[in-house]
């Protein structure tokens, strides 16, 4: 069976393996890279885990690793501090120890959850991420950054913690809903728009369904390619939250009942439009953007004001000091990042959204 493999070299130097039915023979690829390891516990969702569970545990069983379980309701509201809290106590209760490891099993929020028990436990124990939605095996699962969040916004507390091994089984996205698939695809559209107009022009031209494991291979290299140049979030990677200053706000008027995929596509056209007013972008990208988006039956706009939009960006944790780094947009495949006064966001939000 083929198996692609994207190495990743940040602060931990790690594999992402993407490969039809790797779910069976993740125990093999975990005990490759733990030697000795006997015992595991995975962390998934009340969705992920009636679905994949079992076979999770058996392979790993078949390698001679026992495991718990630690099942949270599925959404994001088990992206949580209270959820965070118990699951560290369900660690300690165990007796869980560094010999062992957590393992993601589920979407971003499981990752997020998983990632940031990893980081804080015993200081840091190692974790493994299996991703089983689209968005998170191109983005959440790559890259380390964990999180949860707090009544004030999305992930306001976190680390950096990179997994050990991340194992991707396109297959499990057979059962996912449309429109968590669809989440998936806005951000890799994102990839495309940010740095690679060749990546943009062929989902353009031959949709997103083909050839999807070679799909995920290049956003995760992409992510890659920008994790390695800037870890911890200083400059470069930056151009990953194209989208998203806009797109949390969105999350969080409609109280995050927009997806995070949805909210970003709604966010990179607000993005394209106003580079455009700004004078930015060298070409007209909104309505190529918003076609792309369109045809992939992900939504473009939002009912909200300028007004109740500005007003929840600026509780977003990227608000720093008196700026804002927005990603802007050159061209497609050419992606900027524009550090805005905060006095000047204001004007941005009604160039963007009106
Ligand atoms: N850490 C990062 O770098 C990063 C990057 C992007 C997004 N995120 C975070 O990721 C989260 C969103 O992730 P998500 O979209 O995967 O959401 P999610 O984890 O909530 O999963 C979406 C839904 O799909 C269900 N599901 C998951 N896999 C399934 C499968 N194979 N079959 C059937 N149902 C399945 C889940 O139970 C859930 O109901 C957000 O919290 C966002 O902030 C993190």
């Amino acid at each position: 069976m083929l198996e692609r493999t994207v190495r990743v070299n940040a602060s931990k130097s790690y594999d992402v393996i993407i490969s039809k039915g790797i779910l069976d023979r993740a125990g093999e690829h975990i005990k490759a890279v733990k030697k000795g390891l006997s015992s595991a516990v995975i962390v998934s969702d009340d969705n992920v885990f009636p679905l994949y569970g079992e076979r999770l545990k058996r392979t790993l069983n078949d390698n001679c690793i026992s495991s718990l379980e630690f099942v949270v309701p599925h959404g994001e509201k088990s992206k949580d501090i209270a959820v965070f809290a118990e699951l560290l106590e369900f660690l300690a209760t165990n007796k869980v120890n560094k010999g062992s490891v957590l393992i993601a099993l589920g979407g971003g929020v499981v990752g997020d959850l998983t990632g940031f028990a990893a980081a804080s436990y015993l200081r840091g124990i190692e974790f493994i991420q299996i991703p089983t939605t689209l968005l998170a095996a191109v983005d959440s699962s790559v890259g380390g950054k964990t999180a949860v969040n707090l009544k004030a916004g999305k992930n306001l507390a976190g680390a950096f913690w990179q997994p050990s091994l991340v194992l991707c089984d396109p297959e499990t996205f057979e059962t996912l809903s449309f429109e968590e698939l669809a989440n998936g695809i806005s951000e890799s559209v994102k990839y495309g728009v940010i740095c690679d107009r060749d990546f943009f022009d062929d989902i353009e031209k031959n949709g997103f369904e083909s050839d999807i494991e070679k799909k995920i291979e290049l956003c995760v290299s992409i992510k890659r390619d920008i994790v390695e140049a800037d870890e911890f979030d200083k400059g470069k990677r930056k151009l990953l939250n194209l989208g998203h200053t806009f797109g949390h706000a969105i999350e969080k008027c409609s109280d995050f009942t927009i997806s995070h995929g949805a909210a970003v596509a709604i966010g990179m056209v607000a993005a394209a439009r106003a580079s455009e007013k700004l004078g930015l972008a060298e070409e007209k990208c909104s309505d190529r953007i918003t076609a792309l988006l369109t045809s992939l039956k992900l939504p473009t706009s939002c009912p909200y004001s300028v007004e109740s939009l500005f007003d929840a960006a600026l509780s977003d944790k990227k608000v720093e000091d008196k700026s804002i780094s927005l990603i802007l947009i050159r061209k497609i495949g050419d992606s900027i990042i524009y550090d805005v006064p905060l006095k000047e966001l204001k004007n941005i939000f009604e160039k963007a959204f009106s």
